[in-house]
Parts: C-alpha cells; structure tokens; sequence
C-alpha cells in the first residue's frame, strides 16, 4: 500500500436537498475509498469565508458563501491510495456542463453554482490536510482497516 492519503469531501447543499448524499458515498466506498470521518452540519458564515478564502477576491465569491452557508452540508474524510487526485476525477470539472458523464458532476448537475460536491485541490499541495483541519479534530477521525484491502491494493 503506497501513497495512502487522506481528502477532504463534502455533499453540498444542492447534493444534500436532492438526496444525493447515499449516491456520493456509494460511489467512493464502491471505488475502495476508506470513509474515516463524517459529519452532517450547516456551515456558518466564518467556516465559509476561511473554506473559500482563496476566492475572496472573486465576483462569485459572496454568492458562494451564500449557497454553501444555505443548507445543510455531509462533511467528510476519505483515505486511500492516491485519493485527493482519485476523488477530484470521479468529481468532474468544476462546471457539470462541462463534465463527463460518469463523473459525479457530469452524472447530476446542469449549472456551474449547484456542482453537488467539493472536494480538496489536488494542484494545490496541502489543501487537504488544511480542509481537513478547517472541518474535523483529530479525535474524529478513525483510524481503521478495510477488510477487503488486502484484494484492493498490491
Ligand atoms: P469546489 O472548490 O467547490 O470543490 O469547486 P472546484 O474546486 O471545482 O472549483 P473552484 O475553482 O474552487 O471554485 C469554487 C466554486 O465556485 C463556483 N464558481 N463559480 N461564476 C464562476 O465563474 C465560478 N467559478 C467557480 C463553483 O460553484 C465552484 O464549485
Ligand atoms: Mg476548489
């Protein structure tokens, strides 16, 4: 088992009000993704601004605080081999217009604003930890074996 890392990975407000929460899980267990944190909460209003800081100067930016801060969120941490890359290309593009069928994003979602999921940069190095971080303790986090690792991995 080489390169085992964790992601940060949140069903968006969108994704939560169209019950797409089982979906997103379904998916990334099924790929062997290993879940070692979940939290189902409402962002507040600072949580967003220090999630999305990097596009505080953006046009976009206060109706993306708005639409993360609307509803409720599934927060969560998933760990495997490669997995930040791994996950953002199951994700899509940003735009779901733009997304391939079979990504998420090409799979249930139409408009740029309502894209269902996030999960962290991989172009940007330490973004999942630092999301990581933003969300979760280090106590609510799970260390843990899948039984079937031994058959997923090498
Ligand atoms: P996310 O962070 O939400 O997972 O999405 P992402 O990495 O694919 O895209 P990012 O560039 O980080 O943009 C964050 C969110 O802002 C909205 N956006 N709107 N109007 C626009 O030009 C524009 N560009 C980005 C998207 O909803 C995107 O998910
Ligand atoms: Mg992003």
């Amino acid at each position: 088992m080489s390169d085992q890392e964790r992601t940060f990975v949140m069903v968006k407000p969108d994704g939560v009000q169209r019950g797409l929460v089982g979906e997103v899980i379904s998916r990334l267990e099924r790929r062997g993704l290993k879940l070692v944190g979940a939290k189902f909460m409402q962002i507040d209003e600072q949580l967003a601004h220090e999630h999305y800081a990097e596009h505080e100067d953006k046009p976009f930016f206060e109706g993306l605080v708005d639409f993360i801060t609307s509803g409720p969120v599934m927060a969560m941490v998933w760990e495997g081999q490669d997995a930040t890359r791994q996950v953002r290309k199951m994700m899509g593009e940003t735009d779901p217009a733009e997304s391939a069928p079979g990504t998420i994003r090409g799979d249930y979602g139409l408009d740029l604003g309502r894209n269902v999921i996030h999960g962290s940069d991989h172009e940007d190095p330490g973004a999942n930890e630092r999301e990581i971080a933003l969300f979760f303790d280090d106590e609510e986090l799970v260390e843990w074996e899948r039984i079937d690792e031994t058959w997923l991995y090498e």
